[in-house]
């Protein structure tokens, strides 16, 4: 079965519609929200919840039998409903990417909605509520930031141009030595949300994003977004993340690196270190 540009186009604006909608609530909420421990290491909010039954509610209404995999399951699991239709496509949902900060009423915060087709990202919406700022593309079309084009930028690594890290890095047993070499040649940022770090990267503002422990909703929708405008997304050894298999897809963690074409090789060989 093929993916028409006009199906992809009407799960774009289904896309855009779902995560306006949840952003707007998010804001709502943000400084009202029932905060609790989901783990050992991350929170979860009330909004998170809600968010995300708003976004899957408006998919379901057009694509009642697409599939959805989204962040907030049922004790502290993801949550999973295989596709049933002849088209195996499926919804990728982080409800509100950056929950530490939006449980600290910290407006840095996205909502992440993505589709997946064979495996491979082919719509990603992420909408920052805060700037109003909704970044969209589909497989091979334009990234745009609010219906206008983006592009990433061809800034090398110098002392003014930024790379957005992970907070999460104990999975190496503390800090590995490439951090410290673009701590000290860049302006490194961590913005405690990787799907707006990833939308930056496509619109040229930041010139990297290196991850350590995203899941697939952190990095679907901005691989779309990333490679459309022109960005290279791969694994820490330089090699492509998708496709990848959703029908095992339980939660497992990807080392991702979304970099400006410029700087995309720099960045795997600084890996290594
Ligand atoms: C988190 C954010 C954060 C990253 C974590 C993610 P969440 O997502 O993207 O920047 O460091 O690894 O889990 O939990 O806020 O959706
Ligand atoms: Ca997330
Ligand atoms: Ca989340």
């Amino acid at each position: 079965m093929v993916i028409e540009q006009k199906d992809l186009s009407e799960m774009l604006e289904t896309a855009i519609v779902a995560a306006r909608l949840a952003g707007q609530r998010a804001m709502e909420e943000i400084n009202y929200t029932k905060v609790s421990e989901k783990n050992a290491t991350e929170l979860v909010t009330q909004a998170d919840t809600q968010c995300q039954k708003i976004i899957i509610d408006r998919i379901k209404e057009n694509f009642p039998d697409h599939g959805f995999i989204a962040e907030e399951g049922q004790f502290g699991k993801l949550f999973k409903q295989p596709p049933r239709g002849d088209r195996a496509i499926w919804w990728v949902i982080d409800p509100i990417d950056g929950t530490n900060n939006f449980a600290h009423q910290v407006p840095l915060f996205a909502v992440c909605v993505a589709a997946m087709y064979k495996g491979e990202p082919i719509v990603g919406v992420i909408f920052d509520p805060a700037t109003e700022s909704m970044y969209t593309a589909v497989k091979d079309g334009e990234a745009q930031l609010n219906s206008r084009r983006i592009l990433a930028g061809e800034e090398d690594i110098n002392q003014f141009s930024s790379i957005g890290l992970d907070s999460h890095f104990e999975s190496l047993g503390g800090l590995p030595a490439w951090i410290y070499e673009i701590i000290h040649r860049t302006r490194f940022r961590n913005l405690g949300t990787t799907a707006l770090q990833i939308a930056y990267v496509a619109k040229g503002g930041l010139i990297a994003t290196i991850v350590n422990t995203p899941k697939l909703w952190d990095i679907a929708a901005g691989a779309v977004i990333a490679e459309a405008a022109g960005a290279f997304v791969s694994n820490w050894q330089g090699e492509k993340i998708f496709p990848m298999d959703l029908d095992s897809y339980d939660g497992a963690k990807f080392q991702t690196i979304v970099a400006n074409k410029k700087v995309h090789a720099e960045i795997v060989e600084l890996l290594k270190k």
